[in-house]
């Protein structure tokens, strides 16, 4: 599924709708340059779920744990400066309880999970818009429609 989505407002909006998708053991990969919207489509997951605290870019921590009123707690990945999948399982995460966000993903961590959706941020040469992809990997995803407006 894709969509354009034309300003930072409408990219929280859109996070938003699909925190509304999501429920304890999912996660969500996002793919996208610097500047491209990841932390922007967080902080919109952040407030569908109604996640406590702030949601930014967590560059100096690897991972920042929210609190979040509508049950499992949202933790926030930013695999930037993550080499390996040991140092993913070295931060301990809680993933089956847990909505889990990553940042920066790369395809090592994809043979550690059974499901994840990918959602792809592309920067066209506008300097606001950005078209959006999403894609569910394994049967959790199967047939799942998002209707996600646009
Ligand atoms: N349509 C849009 N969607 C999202 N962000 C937008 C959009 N248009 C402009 N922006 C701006 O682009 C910037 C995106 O920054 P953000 O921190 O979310 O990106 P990021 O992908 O997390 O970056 P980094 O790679 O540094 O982690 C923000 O300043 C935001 O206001
Ligand atoms: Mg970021």
């Amino acid at each position: 599924m894709k969509v354009t989505i034309e300003t930072p407002e409408l990219m929280e909006s859109f996070g938003q709708e699909l925190a509304a998708q999501l429920v304890a053991g999912d996660l969500v990969l996002l793919a996208g340059e610097l500047g491209a919207g990841k932390t922007t489509l967080t902080r919109g997951i952040g407030a569908g779920l109604r996640a406590t605290g702030t949601v930014q870019s967590p560059t100096f921590v690897l991972a920042r744990t929210h609190k979040t009123a509508s049950g499992p707690d949202l933790v926030h990945v930013d695999a930037y400066r993550l080499g390996s999948a040991l140092e993913l399982d070295d931060l301990d995460i809680d993933f089956a309880n847990s909505i889990v966000i990553i940042e920066w993903a790369r395809h090592f961590l994809d043979d550690l999970f059974d499901h994840w959706l990918l959602v792809s941020i592309d920067r066209s040469n506008e300097q606001d818009i950005r078209e959006v992809e999403i894609i569910g990997h394994g049967k959790r995803w199967e047939g799942v429609q998002f209707a996600l407006s646009d």
